[in-house]
């Protein structure tokens, strides 16, 4: 059976998806490496192997729908995720810190959205996994929250970047085990897009 062709804008969150996971993943390798505290370090390493994760379930969902990757996605994330590597090193623990832990906020909703393109097709074979990640992209963003929550920058950062302590891009509970998943969706997850 030939695979069922997906609509334009989730087979392009695919794409994009899957080439920002190696920009994650690059800039993590230099986050870890410019931190003193071994534990953290520890802990950004182990999210850096959550994204490569992530990479290969995009790709491999891409490959079930006959998605091509991108090119373009490929260079132009390969160029950020180096560029957010190095600069890790040069400009303080904080914004390094509080500028993946935004990211993320938005990365939750990213498989969120996925699920209900493919749900709007009748597919919902693939909730689980993608609910997992959205729940593992929430649990890196807690993780950054930690971080950075003490900080005197935080409620100036939040203020003006629309993430921090109070406020986030979602407001999905990653301790709540096996939700109802047909209930799951963009609105029910607090995503704003
Ligand atoms: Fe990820
Ligand atoms: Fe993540």
């Amino acid at each position: 059976m030939m695979a069922m062709k997906l609509q334009p804008e989730l087979a392009d969150l695919l794409r994009q998806a899957y080439s920002g996971e190696k920009a994650a993943a690059f800039a993590y390798i230099g986050h870890a490496r410019s931190l003193r505290d071994p534990e953290v370090r520890r802990a950004v390493k182990q999210i850096e192997e959550d994204e490569w994760n992530h990479r290969r379930e995009v790709l491999a969902l891409m490959q079930e729908y006959g998605v091509p990757v991108s090119r373009w996605y490929e260079c132009k994330y390969h160029i950020i995720g180096r560029i957010i590597s190095t600069a890790c090193h040069v400009i303080g623990w904080f914004m390094p810190l509080y500028f993946a832990g935004r990211l993320e906020s938005g990365n939750v909703c990213e498989y969120i959205v996925m699920k209900d393109y493919f749900n709007a097709l009748g597919i919902t074979k693939h909730d689980a996994i993608l609910y997992e990640m959205a729940v593992k992209e929430r649990e890196h963003e807690d993780f950054f929250q930690l971080q950075v929550k003490d900080s005197r920058l935080l409620p100036f950062f939040e203020k003006l970047f629309g993430w921090g302590g109070r406020q986030g891009f979602n407001t999905l509970d990653a301790s709540k085990k096996d939700p109802d998943l047909a209930k799951v969706d963009a609105k029910s997850s607090g995503c704003r897009r």
